[in-house]
């Protein structure tokens, strides 16, 4: 099912894809009569007059129009949702441990379950911070987000997200990016699965400035992958899922809406393998900040302030001397929430495994735990140590991250997680 051919590459290039040979038309987006009898759609994903080097945009061929569906009504999907004032939000520093897999059978929007957030999809800012739990492919089922872009960070198991530009699969240690308004299904070839989502309210994710790093390094855009054009041509009684404005919607659908046969442009889904990112960090002393572990940011229209930023801890060597080689102790204006995919995070000796999840908010202090600061106090620093076996990332806002109400009481978070700090004894010593 996945080849390298399956996939063009490049981030937010014009693509050209089609299924059927001589589905684009040449020289022009929507002449009288498309070939092979299709219509024409634009869908757009920035503002018309965005400045061409952020404008996104893709020309659909399609069998029928996105526009030809029944009326919308409302669905219930009670754990999953965008309100974000539902408790008061202490400044205290949590802690999950994973979210169990359903037992029930479940598919990926089912399964959807809200952690916290920030902003409203209303005004296209801010984010909300979702896990799913799931254990069945979506049967009969379309689901499309008018509220965000879904940056969706498996845990355990594939996704091969069947999208109207094409199919995406994705394994843990890749993440898949499916932008606002593109509709597709999930499907779960390895049955019960687990994983993170950002759904970005604001501005597109984009790949950050290099300043003084120069041409290369970081994420490099020849790794993001976006698939070749795919179709169903396929009719019956379906369902088709809208999350607006912050809740879920339903509509009866005769035919499969992932039926575009062609399309150009470059607002798509894409995928990026993780194991690619080119870690950089220093060889002399300190580490530099968190910020240099950045894939993908989403802007803010304030300069150098993102909406949301998507960092990854990789394998990486760790070389300074004569410094504290793990993340230090800090406190930021950002607000954090925090993942595992894979293996162990350096910062913490025990309680944060793959699938948890941590949340410091705006100014909340954290930084590593008392066992893996002894250790990290008097290790030897005349070698090289390498991080081999890891993949944590990092959600950061600019604005507070507020759980939601069933994330404070659930019972799988960890109560006592402050406690993994109370071993840091006073060492102080007056001269
Ligand atoms: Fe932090």
């Amino acid at each position: 099912m996945d080849n390298a051919s399956a996939y063009m590459t490049g981030f937010g290039n014009e693509f050209a894809t089609e299924a059927v040979p001589g589905t684009l038309p040449v020289g022009q987006n929507s002449p009288q009569r498309v070939a092979h009898g299709l219509y024409a759609e634009q869908l757009s994903g920035t503002a018309f007059t965005a400045p061409r080097g952020h404008n996104r945009r893709s020309w659909l061929y399609r069998i029928r129009p996105a526009a030809v569906h029944g009326s919308f009504s409302a669905l219930e999907q009670p754990r999953l949702h965008n309100r974000f004032d539902e408790i008061a939000v202490s400044p205290d520093q949590l802690r999950w441990s994973p979210l169990p897999l359903p037992e029930a059978v479940v598919d990926f929007v089912d399964g959807l379950y809200t952690m916290a957030g920030n902003g409203a999809p209303s005004a296209h800012a801010g984010v909300a911070i979702h896990l799913y739990a799931a254990n069945a492919s979506m049967q009969g089922r379309f689901f499309y987000d008018a509220d965000g872009e879904l940056l969706i960070v498996p845990q355990q198991g594939r996704l091969v997200l069947r999208t109207e530009l094409g199919v995406l699969e994705v394994e843990p240690q890749q993440i898949a990016v499916v932008p606002r308004g593109v509709r597709f299904r999930v499907e779960l070839p390895d049955g019960p699965s687990r994983g993170y989502v950002c759904e970005n309210f604001a501005g597109l994710l984009r790949l950050p400035e290099l300043g003084p790093i120069g041409a290369n390094g970081l994420a490099n855009p020849r790794d993001f992958e976006t698939p070749h054009a795919a179709y169903e041509d396929v009719e019956g009684d379906f369902e088709l899922v809208a999350k607006f404005n912050g809740r879920l919607w339903r509509a009866d659908i005769g035919h499969s809406p992932l039926d575009v046969v062609g399309w150009h442009g470059n607002y798509a889904p894409y995928r990026y393998d993780l194991r690619r990112f080119n870690a950089i960090g220093s060889i002399s002393f300190d580490h530099p900040d968190p910020s240099i572990f950045t894939v993908l940011t989403a802007p803010s229209e304030i300069p150098g302030t993102a909406n949301m930023d998507f960092a990854i801890f990789p394998p990486r060597w760790l070389v300074a001397q004569h410094t504290f080689r793990p993340p230090w102790f800090h406190r930021n204006v950002a607000s954090e929430f925090m993942g595992l995919v894979h293996g162990a995070y350096d910062a913490k000796a025990e309680g944060f495994v793959p699938g948890g999840a941590s949340l410091h908010n705006c100014m909340s202090g954290h930084g590593p735990d008392a066992a893996t600061f002894d250790k990290a106090s008097s290790a030897d620093l005349s070698r090289p140590d390498v991080i081999a076996d890891t993949m944590a990332f990092m959600f950061e806002t600019r604005a507070v991250l507020c759980p939601t109400r069933q994330a404070e009481e659930a019972p799988h978070r960890q109560r006592d997680y402050q406690q993994c700090w109370a071993g840091l004894r006073r060492n102080f010593r007056a001269p």
